[in-house]
């Protein structure tokens, strides 16, 4: 069945009178969908599902960025925010609650011995930035183009420029406003190399003070770590005396508790978590070895500081989500659904003979188009056929299957502990009805 581009009405009115008061209509760019050509206005969300503003259900592939891994209202971040209201505490001040959640992390994930817990990713890398930086007393980072760390001045440098500018990718400021001479302290190499890594430490020996990474590369449509890489990331930062970040606000959780840290067997010096952590509402932390993060003021002499910090609501909300993801069924059903989804759409990709990539690492993947084998890095999403994905997403709209699809390249989509064997179903259906639409297109 052949699937017409969308013509329906998802809320225009709406946009036009966003668009008076809220730059674009939105709260964030990448909110846009641009494959849609305006925002998706929602009205009401449940488990797997959202309502737009003009009444139309949709099974949610989006899943707040991989915030929602809970899905949405979740009766366990509900209880939260009722018990976070009843006690009343508008803000700056630390609580018991905060402190379980911090013993928690610390139980989860194998590199945390301390915690401090930001709102929002951006935050949390930022600060986490300025502590490596204090600790090596070297500014220059080496990161990896693909990757993406936030939207702050220190990492939006070379993560993702156009094929033109890779050569140069390290003088590559990702918007206008960000101050050209902080590109001197950024090395953007490829993932996947360990030679790249290697040489820049001979050469550079005493002013990389830090690699960070996103242990899969969701940013770039979900690229796994080769075999071994990570391990000798691990020994050649460890060789040289640079600190090893993982920048896992993505990929925690999403596997297991103890993120791609413990998947991998790799422990980085310090990770930053976040996304899902707060079950819907904005908590994320810097997480690290006690003698780094005890570098953080009062004990030590690096500030980090907010009056949000640590909102009891969102503290309790994190707690609330621990409680579910350690639930004995929790991540054998996100197995579950992902064995079908996975497998379901690489059968559709097999019997039509599409270039289509899926890499996926637990609730988490991408769909990568114009690629007939698995991705290693940045070059191979640069090859990525955007106009392609921004039709299939057309295409899942009117069957009812949200994607949001976002920035220039590759990006990621999920779904949560909430989807149902029937909703990965429904959504096969609509992937295999959407490729056939779409088959003519990839010549
Ligand atoms: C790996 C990674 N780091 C940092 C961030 C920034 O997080 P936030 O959007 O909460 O600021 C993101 C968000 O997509 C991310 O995927």
């Amino acid at each position: 069945m052949e699937h017409k581009t969308m013509k329906q009405d998802y809320g225009s009115e709406l946009w036009q009178r966003a668009k008076q008061f809220l730059p674009g209509g939105v709260c964030s760019s990448t909110r846009h969908n641009v494959a849609l050509g305006h925002p998706m206005y929602v009205s009401r969300a449940a488990g797997s599902r959202f309502t737009s503003v003009t009444g139309r259900d949709y099974i949610d592939m989006c899943c707040g960025h991989g915030a929602a891994l809970l899905g949405h209202g979740h009766p366990a971040i509900g209880r939260a925010l009722s018990e976070a209201n009843a006690l009343g505490l508008c803000c700056a001040f630390d609580t018991p609650q905060v402190v379980d959640l911090a013993e928690t992390i610390c139980r989860f994930l194998p590199c945390a011995e301390r915690v401090r817990f930001t709102n929002s990713g951006t935050e949390a890398t930022l600060h986490a930035i300025r502590l490596c930086r204090a600790v090596s007393k070297r500014d220059k980072l080496i990161r990896f183009t693909g990757h993406f760390h936030g939207y702050h001045e220190h990492t939006y440098i070379g993560g993702h420029p156009p094929a033109e500018s890779l050569a140069t990718a390290s003088s590559f400021r990702e918007s206008p406003g960000i101050p050209e001479a902080l590109t001197q302290y950024i090395v953007a190499l490829p993932f996947n190399d360990l030679e790249a890594v290697e040489a820049t430490f001979k050469d550079q020996a005493h002013e990389i003070g830090t690699i960070i990474l996103e242990p899969i590369d969701f940013n770039s449509g979900g690229i796994q770590p080769r075999p071994g890489y990570l391990a000798g990331l691990r020994k050649l930062a460890s060789d040289y005396g640079v600190i090893l970040f993982f920048d896992e606000i993505q990929s925690a959780f999403k596997r297991s508790t103890g993120g791609a840290q413990t998947d991998f067997g790799v422990i980085p010096d310090i990770c930053t978590i976040g996304k899902s952590l707060g079950g819907g509402l904005p908590l994320s932390a810097i997480c690290g070895r006690a003698d780094l993060m005890d570098r953080f003021k009062p004990v030590g002499d690096v500030q980090h500081s907010g009056t949000f910090n640590a909102p009891l609501t969102s503290v309790m909300a994190g707690l609330g989500f621990c409680t579910e993801v350690v639930r004995p069924d929790f991540y054998p059903h996100l197995e579950k659904l992902g064995e079908a989804l996975y497998g379901g759409m690489e059968a559709v990709i097999t019997e039509l003979g599409l270039p289509v990539q899926v890499p996926h690492y637990g609730a988490r993947f991408g769909l990568m188009f114009g690629l007939d084998k698995p991705p290693v890095d940045y070059r191979d999403a640069l090859r990525h056929r955007r106009d392609l994905m921004l039709e299939f997403v057309r295409q899942m709209a009117p069957q009812g299957v949200y994607f949001h699809d976002y920035g220039g390249g590759p990006c990621h989509h999920g779904f949560s502990s909430a989807h149902s064997l029937e909703d990965i179903a429904k959504v096969l259906e609509a992937f295999r009805n959407s490729m056939l639409a779409i088959k003519d297109r990839f010549a």
